[in-house]
């Protein structure tokens, strides 16, 4: 992901529909957008999380966004998120963009657990967690304030083999910390 990306990123991050089941509001401006994205980069730079712009073959313009957060080296677990603009929905981008990063997990992080936490309702993030292996593993209960109401999130979770051997082999960043096994 670039701070160059934030006009269209915040095609997204600005749609009340995409953002419904978001920790937070739509963001207001492509401003606010471009100082999250900053943050993200400056985060990715320590190797304690990874953010990706989601694009069409082809096109450099992205149409969505994922990430791997709180990237845990010595428990070999983080968090995975991921969205996608609306007109982009139900062509299967999100599984084959996810499919990507779980593999970029496992063989070059070597990460070997992956949690994902949906909001309670949001059935199209909950299916997508179904297709790839992903278990319900419990409610936490009022979870997420937003907007003055309390929203429970459910936790997914997926234990990784040690290899995958049909995902590519993406190339470990030189800022990534490495596993000793
Ligand atoms: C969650 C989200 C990424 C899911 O997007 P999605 O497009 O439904 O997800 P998938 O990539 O799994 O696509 C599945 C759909 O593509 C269809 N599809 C078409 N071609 C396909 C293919 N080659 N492979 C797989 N699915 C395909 C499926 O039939 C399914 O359609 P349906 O929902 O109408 O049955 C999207 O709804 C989103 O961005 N939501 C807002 C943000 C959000 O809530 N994020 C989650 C926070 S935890």
């Amino acid at each position: 992901m670039r701070v160059s990306d934030a006009a269209a990123l915040h095609a997204v991050w600005g749609d009340a529909e995409a953002m419904r089941y978001w920790d937070w509001p739509p963001l207001k401006s492509v401003e606010v957008t471009r100082d999250v994205i900053a943050r993200q980069c400056d985060e990715a730079k320590h190797g304690d999380a990874f953010y990706w712009s989601m694009c069409l073959d082809g096109r450099r313009a992205p149409i969505g966004a994922c990430d791997l957060s709180d990237i845990d080296t010595h428990h070999r677990r983080a968090e995975i998120g991921y969205l996608l603009a609306r007109e982009f929905w139900g062509h299967g981008y999100a599984i084959e963009a996810l499919r990507v990063v779980i593999g970029y997990a496992t063989n070059a992080l070597k990460l070997e657990r992956l949690s994902a936490r949906t909001h309670t309702g949001n059935a199209r993030s909950t299916a997508l967690l179904k297709k790839l292996g992903f278990k319900h593993e419990g409610t936490l209960r009022a979870y997420v304030w937003r907007e003055g109401t309390r929203r429970d999130c459910d936790i997914y979770g997926l234990l990784l083999p040690r290899s995958i051997e049909d995902a590519p082999r993406a190339t470990r960043p030189r800022k990534a910390k490495r596993i000793n096994r």
